[in-house]
């Protein structure tokens, strides 16, 4: 009997391979932007409002909130951060309200919103805390954010260890006879069988990487750093903490 369904989006445009809504999302954009969004969260930022442009995000400032995010991967003019998780420190952040916008992950959060009513976000930083909450739901999707319309590496890679840690009972690596896997969902567990650790050496890393942001794809490769799941519920995002795994 299956009694879990897990599909994978490889870009926010594909189309969905079971014809339904499904119980929950996970927005995965690796490189950069779920990575510091789950640092932000877990610093103790106290909301993050993700917003399409610079200049619905400027709007905000007025509202009490720090304007963040990136544009080609750099801080635009006039914004208080960019879209690296190492400047989301508690000192910079802690009991802030934070708005940002970025080129792919922001936008992918979005459009989650139309494909299931739970959304959450996830990195390798809380790949575990981000399982144990999806294991909670039948028909899971995991939609990756790629990269300016491009498939991206780094976030099939990722999708790949959710599916992987979903279909098999990954504390005792017995597979689930329970699980079905859409072809997309198959092809990325394949890949993280393949590496099986967060091994970022796509485009969108080289190019972080020419930028000077060696550090953040470094960070974004730390597997259970935080143990908490954002969760984006209409129009802000928050943060829900693992008891088990704190
Ligand atoms: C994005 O949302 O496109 C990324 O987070 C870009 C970046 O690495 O800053």
């Amino acid at each position: 009997m299956v009694t879990k369904l897990v599909d994978v989006l490889l870009l926010p445009d594909m189309q969905p391979n079971f014809g339904l809504m499904y119980d929950c999302t996970a927005v995965v954009d690796v490189l950069r932007a779920s990575t510091t969004i789950i640092t932000a969260i877990a610093n103790g930022a106290v909301e993050v409002i993700p917003v399409k442009s610079i200049e619905e995000a400027l709007e905000h400032r007025a509202k009490g909130y720090l304007v963040c995010g990136e544009r080609g991967g750099l801080k635009p003019q006039g914004f208080d951060l960019g879209n690296s998780p190492l400047e989301y420190t508690k000192e910079r952040i802690l009991g802030k309200k934070i708005c940002i916008t970025t080129s792919n992950g922001t936008r992918a959060l979005l459009k989650a919103h139309t494909l299931s009513r739970h959304v959450y976000i996830g990195g390798f930083v809380n790949l575990s805390a981000l399982v144990e909450k999806l294991a909670e739901f039948e028909k899971i999707l995991i939609l990756c954010s790629g990269n300016e319309g491009r498939v991206s590496f780094e976030d099939s890679l990722l999708a790949g260890a959710i599916v992987s840690r979903i279909a098999s009972n990954y504390k005792t690596e017995v597979r689930a006879e329970n699980v079905f896997l859409s072809d997309s969902a198959l092809i990325v567990e394949k890949l993280w069988e393949k590496f099986g650790f967060p091994n970022l050496i796509g485009t969108h890393a080289r190019k972080l990487i020419e930028l000077g942001f060696t550090a953040d794809v470094e960070f974004a490769k730390r597997v259970d750093y935080y143990p908490v799941v954002p969760e984006y519920s209409e129009g802000i995002v928050r943060g829900i903490f693992s008891n088990t795994l704190r």
